[in-house]
């Protein structure tokens, strides 16, 4: 099939590539010049494991080409999918659905035959309904009709999620749309790929839905870490214990430094936004407190480092390992732990920052900062290791070597992943979130 994509940023590069090694015809387009650039010239704008592997072996088929030209995406495709951000707005918790509005525009001017816009994009409840009744007001010479299709893709598992996702979901109001879909998707439903037909707005909501879900759960357990600290209990064991309730499951229940990213913290400010509109702010006042609790974890991560170096940061080295929101990923937006590692830099400490791949989107938002390429430089002399994003690079360390990098032996590990037995028997006096004292 011949489809469009609209938007080349994380989810709609990662689409593209993806429909097209599926077998589809795709053409995507953006307005930056840079990223069309890039992504043509066979190299990623964002780290993302097994991208460029991909995207080269289907550039090389003839089946994918970037553009500029939103003429050019549109002309001839049959499905268009909107793969646009829906970024917090300014001064508000709302999504600014800006973009997804422009692309729309731009798909209905530029279509030369009938065909499905599909909009990937996560927005708030009532936008595709919204979309269709300005589809049927437009002009358009040709039958254009829009659905819902949305995006569960996780950063740093992209390409998995996208080829081999849990489900998929077919937000329609027509057999003809559901049956042009099921075509795009056909090898994944034929792999067996459980698929799910509902209205636009449930479509629009399974996306927000899972989204506050899956913080919740984060924030429960940091709920329960805290608690953990009072009664010098271990969230590590509780954690574990919970987990091994099928009801429950073990996945998204580990506590530490919390949510942060470019979607789970936005979508559920922008979900309590959407209902408050809606007249439904009591279903979702429970949002705010999800978010309390994650922002809070930031600070009660701060308050022990400090607390860990004496009461006071000034003339303490604090080395940060990880500025990443999670591993796998050179995201950084509201990214937690520079969050914190800024935040104890404001504070008076000489923060020095290390992640494999984040650096450099972490020194343009936080230029004060010291960055190095190594965690053994990023530790040297240090007063206090703060492990702030689990990276596997990180859980390898030998601290029995490491430790004579360091000016003290002692390290706070936000993400609770490290052996703190091993640790200990190597000399160094480890710290916790919720996990009661340290080891030492
Ligand atoms: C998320 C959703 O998972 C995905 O379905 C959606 O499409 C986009 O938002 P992503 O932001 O890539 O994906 O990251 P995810 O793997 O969900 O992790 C989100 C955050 O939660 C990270 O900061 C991670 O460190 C944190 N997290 C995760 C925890 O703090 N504890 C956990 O147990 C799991």
């Amino acid at each position: 099939m011949k489809l469009s994509v609209i938007g080349t940023g994380y989810l709609g590069a990662v689409h593209a590539v993806c429909m097209a090694h599926l077998g589809h015809e795709v053409v995507a387009y953006d307005t930056d010049a840079a990223k069309i650039a890039m992504l043509s010239a066979g190299s990623s704008p964002f780290y993302e494991p097994g991208f460029d592997e991909l995207l080269g072996a289907v550039l090389a088929t003839g089946r994918l080409r970037f553009t500029q030209s939103a003429d050019e995406a549109v002309s001839g495709a049959s499905v268009h999918f909107v793969c646009v951000g829906t970024p917090q707005l300014a001064g508000s918790d709302a999504a600014d659905v800006r973009y997804v509005d422009s692309a729309f525009k731009a798909v209905v001017a530029s279509a030369d035959c009938d065909g499905l816009i599909v909009g990937k994009s996560t927005v708030p409840v009532g936008t595709a309904q919204r979309l269709a009744a300005e589809l049927a007001e437009a002009s358009s010479p040709h039958a254009l009709e829009i659905a819902w299709n949305p995006e569960f893709l996780r950063e740093g598992k992209a390409i998995e999620d996208t080829l081999r996702p849990d489900r998929l979901v077919f937000g329609v109001t027509s057999e003809h749309a559901e049956k042009t879909l099921r075509q795009v998707y056909g090898s994944l439903i034929d792999a067996g790929t459980p698929h799910l037909t509902s209205d636009l707005a449930t479509s629009e909501l399974v996306k927000v839905a899972a989204n506050a879900f899956l913080a919740t759960k984060i924030s429960f357990i940091n709920a329960m870490a805290e608690v953990c600290d009072v009664v010098d209990a271990d969230v590590v064991l509780l954690s574990r214990a919970l987990g091994y309730d099928d009801r429950i499951g073990s996945r998204f229940l580990n506590a530490g430094l919390g949510f942060g990213g470019g979607c789970l913290p936005k979508d559920i400010r922008a979900f309590s936004a959407r209902a408050g509109e809606l007249g439904a702010s009591d279903a979702l006042r429970f949002l705010h407190e999800v978010d309390k609790i994650n922002v809070r974890q930031r600070e009660k991560a701060v308050a022990a480092a400090r607390s860990i170096v004496g009461g006071d940061f000034l003339g303490k080295s604090v080395a940060v390992l990880g500025a990443a929101f999670k591993p796998n990923s050179d995201d950084v937006r509201d990214s937690p732990a520079l969050n914190v590692a800024a935040a104890m830099h404001l504070m008076g400490a000489d923060v020095r920052v290390h992640d494999p791949k984040a650096i450099a989107n972490a020194r343009k938002r936080f230029p004060t900062l010291s960055y190095f390429d190594t965690a053994e430089d990023a530790c040297r002399n240090a007063d206090l290791t703060v492990l702030a994003t689990e990276w596997d690079e990180y859980l390898s360390i030998e601290p029995a070597s490491f430790r004579s990098v360091v000016r003290v032996p002692r390290l706070l590990d936000t993400r609770n992943v490290l052996d703190r037995q091993y640790w200990s028997d190597a000399g160094w006096q480890l710290f916790g979130l919720g996990r009661g004292g340290p080891t030492a």
